[in-house]
This record gives C-alpha cells, sequence and structure tokens, in this order.
C-alpha cells in the first residue's frame, strides 16, 4: 500500500473552503513568538478529499480490532468495551477543560477522580489511588519507587532486591529493575505457581518487595497466596500486586484481603477503555493507608467543606506523569463501574473464567492445557507435540487463525512454557463465537496434520503473508524520508 506521501499529486486538494484573507493569517501569526514562526508552508501530502478518504479507509480495513472480531490475546483482555462510556467521558464538560485549569474551575473533575479513587479502592481493597501512571508498566515503575522511598524513610536503604515469579510478565522485572532493583527470579512449581519451598530461600534482609499477579500469567490462581504474601512480609518486604489480571476475580476477590500492600490496574484492559496499538491508558496505583505519604504528585482531596483540591503527599515519590494522568479514560472506567454495579462487576470475572474454561475444554482433545491445574480467564497450550509431528509452530497455527478472521493468540509467553499459545477470550463473547473458535482450532489442526507446508506459510488470505520480523525489528523506519521518496520499498517495510 503507498503513502499518502506517494499519492501526492502537487496541486490537487480539497479546497471547499475558500483561503483565509491575508491580512487575518498576518495577524494570528502576530501573536506567536516570531522567531517560532515556520518560513516555509510544511510538507503534506496534496490529495483529493475522495483520495484521503480512501487512504484512510484502506488502513482501517486493515487493521484489526475488538470490533472486526474475535481477539483472544492472552494477558491482554482485549474486551468489548461499551461505546455509551465514549461517549460520556467525550462529553464537552469533560473533554474540553483543561489540567492547568485552577481547581475550583473543575470541581466536577476532581469529584469524579474522587468518586473513582473510591471506587477502586473497594475494588482492589486499598485505600488511596494515584491515576498519573498512564500505562501498567507506569504504574509498576511508580508503585517500586515508592516501595523505595518507603524503605529509604524506615532507614533500610540496603533493601534493594525485587522478588519476581519466573511466570511474570516482562514488564515486572523491566521496571524493578528501571526503579534501581536487583531482579530475583522465583521458580514455579509443577502446577505452574509460586514454588513455596524456593521462596523461602530467596527471601533476606535485602529483600525489598514482591512483585505478583494473581492469577498468574497462565490464568492460574495461586492457592498460597496468603502465605507467600507472609513470608515477604515477614523477610521486611512489601507486595506488590500487578493488577493487570484483575478482570477474572473483579468483584470476587481483592488483593488488599490477599496481603498486597500496592497495585496497579490497567483501566484499558480491565474497565472500559479500547487499547491494542498503543491507545491512550491508564495504569493507576493503589495503596495502604500506611503508604499514603509516598504516592506520586498531585493526589486529589475533599478538603471537607464540599470542595475538592490537589495536594502534595508529604515524602512523595515525585511526579510520573503530566498533570493528572489520562482523565478520559479514568471517565470511562467510572462510567462501567457506575453501570455494572457490584453484583454487575462480579460477573464480569465470572464470565471470563466461564468462556475460559469452554474454550479449554472444546480444544483440550488436540491442545491440552500445559498445566492441568483449573484455569481462570485465560490458559496456555503448548505446541511442542505438534511441532515434533508436523513441524508446524506457535507462530504458523497463530497465523493461520488470522485466514478465519480470528485475531492470534499471545505466542510464546509465558516463557517457561515452550511452543507457547495464550488463550483469553474475555466475558464480552458469545458461546456461538467460542463454538466457531473450537472449530477453527480442530480444522486448523486437522490441516496441520494433512499438508503441514500449508500451515506455515499461512496466512494465505491476509494484505501480506508472514512478514520478516526480525527486518521489521532492528530496521524500523518511524520517518518518511523524503529524499528517497521513490524507493516505495523501503516505504512498505
Ligand atoms: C500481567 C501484565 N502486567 C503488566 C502489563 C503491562 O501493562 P501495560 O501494557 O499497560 O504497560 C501487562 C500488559 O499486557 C500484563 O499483561
Amino acid at each position: 500500500m503507498l503513502l499518502s506521501f506517494e499519492k501526492t499529486r502537487p496541486g490537487r486538494s480539497s479546497d471547499y473552503l475558500p483561503d483565509l484573507p491575508k491580512e487575518s493569517i498576518k495577524k494570528t501569526l502576530s501573536f506567536f513568538p516570531q522567531d517560532q514562526v515556520r518560513q516555509d508552508a510544511p510538507r503534506l501530502p496534496e490529495l483529493a478529499e475522495t483520495d484521503l478518504t480512501r487512504h484512510y479507509q484502506e488502513l482501517e480495513n486493515r487493521t484489526f480490532g475488538i470490533n472486526d472480531g474475535f481477539y483472544p490475546l492472552g494477558s491482554c483482555t482485549m474486551k468489548y468495551n461499551p461505546k455509551i462510556n465514549d461517549y460520556l467521558a467525550n462529553l464537552p464538560g469533560f473533554s474540553d477543560i483543561h489540567p492547568l485549569q485552577p481547581a475550583k474551575t473543575v470541581q466536577g473533575a476532581l469529584e469524579a477522580y474522587h468518586l473513582l479513587d473510591t471506587l477502586l479502592s473497594e475494588i482492589t481493597g486499598m485505600d488511596h489511588m494515584s491515576f498519573q501512571p498512564m500505562a501498567g508498566a507506569q504504574g509498576e515503575f511508580t508503585a517500586l519507587l515508592m516501595i523505595r522511598h518507603y524503605h529509604r524513610a524506615q532507614g533500610n536503604s540496603r533493601r534493594n532486591e525485587i522478588i519476581i515469579p519466573d511466570s511474570a510478565h516482562g514488564t515486572n522485572p523491566a521496571s524493578a529493575s528501571m526503579a534501581g532493583f536487583d531482579v530475583v527470579s522465583v521458580p514455579s512449581d509443577d502446577k505452574g505457581c509460586v514454588d513455596l519451598k524456593a521462596l523461602g530461600n530467596y527471601v533476606s534482609d535485602k529483600t525489598a518487595g514482591l512483585m505478583l499477579t494473581n492469577p498468574n500469567t497462565l490464568g492460574i490462581f495461586d492457592p498460597n497466596i496468603r502465605e507467600i504474601t507472609r513470608i515477604i512480609h515477614e523477610a521486611g518486604g512489601l507486595c506488590y500486586y500487578d493488577g493487570a489480571n484483575l478482570n477474572p476475580i473483579l468483584g470476587l476477590a481483592r488483593p488488599g484481603d490477599m496481603g498486597f500492600d500496592l497495585v496497579h490496574l490497567n483501566l484499558h484492559k480491565t474497565f472500559s477503555t479500547p487499547h491494542g496499538g498503543g491507545g491512550p491508558g491508564s495504569g493507576p496505583i493503589g495503596c495502604k493507608a500506611f503508604l499514603k505519604d509516598f504516592l506520586p504528585a498531585d493526589q486529589i482531596k475533599d478538603n471537607e467543606k464540599g470542595k475538592f483540591c490537589f495536594y502534595m503527599p508529604e515524602q512523595s515519590c515525585g511526579r510520573v506523569g503530566t498533570f493528572h494522568g489520562n482523565f478520559l479514560v479514568s471517565l470511562r472506567a467510572l462510567a462501567y463501574i457506575l453501570r455494572l454495579g457490584k453484583e454487575g462487576l462480579a460477573q464480569v470475572g465470572q464470565k471470563a473464567t466461564l468462556n475460559a474454561s469452554y474454550l479449554r475444554n472444546g480444544i483440550q482433545d488436540i491442545l491440552p492445557p500445559y498445566f492441568s491445574e483449573a484455569s481462570m480467564h485465560e490458559f496456555v497450550i503448548s505446541l511442542e507435540d505438534l511441532k515434533a509431528k508436523t513441524g508446524v509452530t506457535a507462530k504458523d497455527f497463530a497465523k493461520s487463525l488470522m485466514d478465519y478472521g480470528i485475531h492470534p493468540p499471545t505466542m510464546y509467553f509465558p516463557l517457561n512454557v515452550p511452543e507457547a499459545l495464550m488463550i483469553e477470550p474475555t466475558e464480552t463473547e458469545s458461546i456461538e463465537m467460542l463454538d466457531r473458535v473450537i472449530e477453527v482450532f480442530h480444522e486448523i489442526y486437522q490441516k496441520a496434520l494433512d499438508d503441514p507446508d500449508y500451515v506455515k506459510e499461512a496466512p494465505h488470505k491476509t494484505p501480506i503473508r508472514q512478514a520478516d520480523e526480525t527486518r521489521a525489528a532492528r530496521h524500523t523506519i518511524l520517518r518518511y524520508d523524503f529524499k528517497t521518496s521513490t524507493d516505495t520499498e523501503n516505504c512498505q517495510a
């Protein structure tokens, strides 16, 4: 597909609007510092409106989102998000305000934040939240900064190790090391849970804390969770809950009751913000009362005179983002929680688990789960046997699904499962869809036995076939090079 810059034809435009009078352009420009006013017109593609509309439509047709079909991307919770929440978040009273407005002019927005703080604290079993972090990984990083500040305030700067299970999401060790900690990896036991005996050997007076998601990335709820958090606390560490997997326990169990001191949530997974493709996200963190003074700035409080204001926590770990986080994402979450209520939220988790169990059972005759433990919202299969029999890999199988209008599941993760596919159907899929997916898995499996080369060359029906992923990763082209604009091969990579 050509870029809009390659479709450009000098002089062609969509000139439905009259040109601005020169005088008014001059007047507008006079408001800006003159050394910052550009002298030449920007190099923009010159296209008719029809060409432009078709260009973007073509791009849209080539993308795949939850509105297009089944999207079982494990660990990502790609569920359907009610459109009404987008509508509410985009009401002008919310979307037209500016973060630099004085607090007294945005009382409604602050009240919304305050209410969401109360609701998410109740849902997670925490006492306070901060909405500054813009993504799950940034929430992790911020919570780790708080852990660091907490130990420092206790005169325990020597605590420099964060314990992380080997099944953890990759962002956990990355965040810990960005926050200046050493990562200590604990092995999983044969059931896919934290190896309790091993954990005892890893804690010491250097332990700053634990990072853990429960259910873990295999979809398995760790039954020893209270014992795990007890061991860490006894060693003087804090327990941090990676809430990216909160969806299946929503309204049913609370990290705070499992012994966690801090959490982050992925509002863009669990609480109704469409995601994928790097759109605006939100990774608020929550903490127990004894950590409140270390929260990032600014916090919002009710000044008890019916007004809301900002304040800086006494020993704040600092500012980790611009202003107050992605406000409109928080609003969607608030609308979602208020609409579902206590009972509706509890059904989210139950249905997510029911759907995943249904799918897992439906394909277990061909592709059994890697761990036989009961799983919740997601499960992991290994294609090691199929690969040994036919040469068809997890990647080939995943790509084949695209020919059936199904987004590939997460591949080769978690790292402790060979030829892994991690499947998360979410609660918003119907039984008809799940039945169809079960049928497709059987079809591809049979094809892999009968004609493995066909599956290895999949996908066959998409605009591009298997991309050269190494080249795409190593030679990423993020900027249009006008000098080599005739090199279309360069642009299409
Ligand atoms: C278990 C887990 N933790 C953390 C994250 C990081 O969240 P984000 O992608 O918003 O940074 C993810 C994201 O997929 C995740 O699955």
